[in-house]
């Protein structure tokens, strides 16, 4: 099989170790496999910003769609959030669709107190200059998927709204995806409420039709992602690579530092969802295991939860596989090397 060779962005494929910081890219460098096809749905979000970098930045990924949902802000702010970081990051042959602007059921949980009123607070963004897509995030989902010449991997890292309606209303597309990646839950204490991460609780259906779905899902939860520090040598590490969208990034993830260090009092903010990205670059990046998880629907003070039996007690199947240990320094070189690609490509 010969070389795929993807002309777009500029994309280089990577000897191993991070590439020395900006050399010139070769726009026909061949790639040792074929791209893989993703659609990420996301509610930018300091951490979703950082995991669109990543899924448009490397090299071995294929992005087809950017979908937003309502979640760390409102629907309308997500999707102009998206708009500003592939207007900033020069992503503009990516369409983005807006979706469902509410959970399955009951309100709208927001994180104006994570990311700001904006959802994306720090850096002074101009004028988006990336248009959204007039369709719904659910039917550019299903286009993508049909037109598509392989299996299409979906990574939610937001609230689940879209990719259960999705799969709600085209159930036959579910045996044409790779598998969902997912940035959600936790093993143990959630961070919104004592039991509950702040994606599964802000729709605890949505995530479990995307549970029982029957399509392949890794669930990233708060025990894999807060091992995703954003620390001082990172941020001096981001800053060097001394591009715009470089200093961007380094406004974005100090300002999600302070809020972490003011709710949380961690030093150094976990930047979730990129993770789920990045397990899909590199398989070693993210140390997993299939475990059974139920998603609890009901629990008067734990609804949101995601029950995973790590000690096989239950006798539960194992439904799902679950992110535990991740390669800090990996993937970190991973999303660093995708801000200098698309920084130098700008
Ligand atoms: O709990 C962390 C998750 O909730 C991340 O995806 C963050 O962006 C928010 O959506
Ligand atoms: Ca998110």
């Amino acid at each position: 099989m010969p070389p795929v060779t993807v002309a777009a962005r500029a994309r280089v494929s990577l000897p191993g170790p991070r590439v020395a910081a900006r050399t010139a890219v070769d726009r026909e460098a061949p790639l040792s496999h074929t791209p893989r096809p993703v659609i990420l749905d996301c509610d930018p979000g300091h951490d979703d910003a950082m995991a669109i970098l990543l899924a448009a930045g490397n090299p071995t990924i294929d992005l087809r769609a950017i979908t937003t949902v309502a979640g760390n802000q409102t629907l309308a702010k997500t999707t102009r959030n998206a708009q500003r970081v592939c207007t900033v990051a020069g992503i503009d042959d990516v369409p983005i669709a807006a979706g469902c602007d509410r959970p399955l059921r009951g309100a709208l949980l927001t994180a104006g107190d994570v990311h700001g009123e904006s959802g994306l607070d720090g850096p002074a963004f101009g004028e988006p200059t990336v248009a959204v897509d007039d369709r719904h995030a659910v039917e550019v989902m299903h286009e993508v998927v049909q037109h598509a010449d392989r299996p299409v991997t979906i990574v939610g890292v937001g609230p689940l709204t879209n990719v259960a309606t999705y799969l709600d209303r085209y159930p036959a597309d579910r045996g044409r995806l790779e598998r969902i990646e997912i940035m959600g839950g936790s093993t143990g204490r959630g961070n919104t409420a004592p039991y509950a991460e702040f994606n599964v609780l802000v729709d605890p259906e949505a995530a479990d039709v995307v549970l029982r779905s029957g399509v392949p899902t890794t669930w990233h939860g708060l025990q894999v992602t807060h091992q995703a520090t954003a620390t001082a040598d990172v941020l001096r590490r981001i800053e060097g690579l001394g591009t715009p969208l470089a200093a961007i990034c380094v406004e974005l993830l100090t300002f999600f530092r302070d809020t972490y260090r003011a709710l949380f009092g961690l030093d150094d903010p976990p930047v979730h969802d990129p993770v789920a990205i990045a397990h899909l670059i590199d398989p070693v990046v993210v140390g997993t295991a299939r475990l059974p998880m139920r998603i609890e629907l009901v629990g008067e003070h734990t609804r949101g939860a995601t029950v995973v039996d790590t000690s096989g007690r239950t006798g539960w199947e194992p439904n799902a596989e679950v992110g535990l240990t991740l390669a800090h320094d990996r993937f970190w070189d991973l999303l660093i090397d995708a801000i200098d690609r698309l920084g130098a490509a700008g």
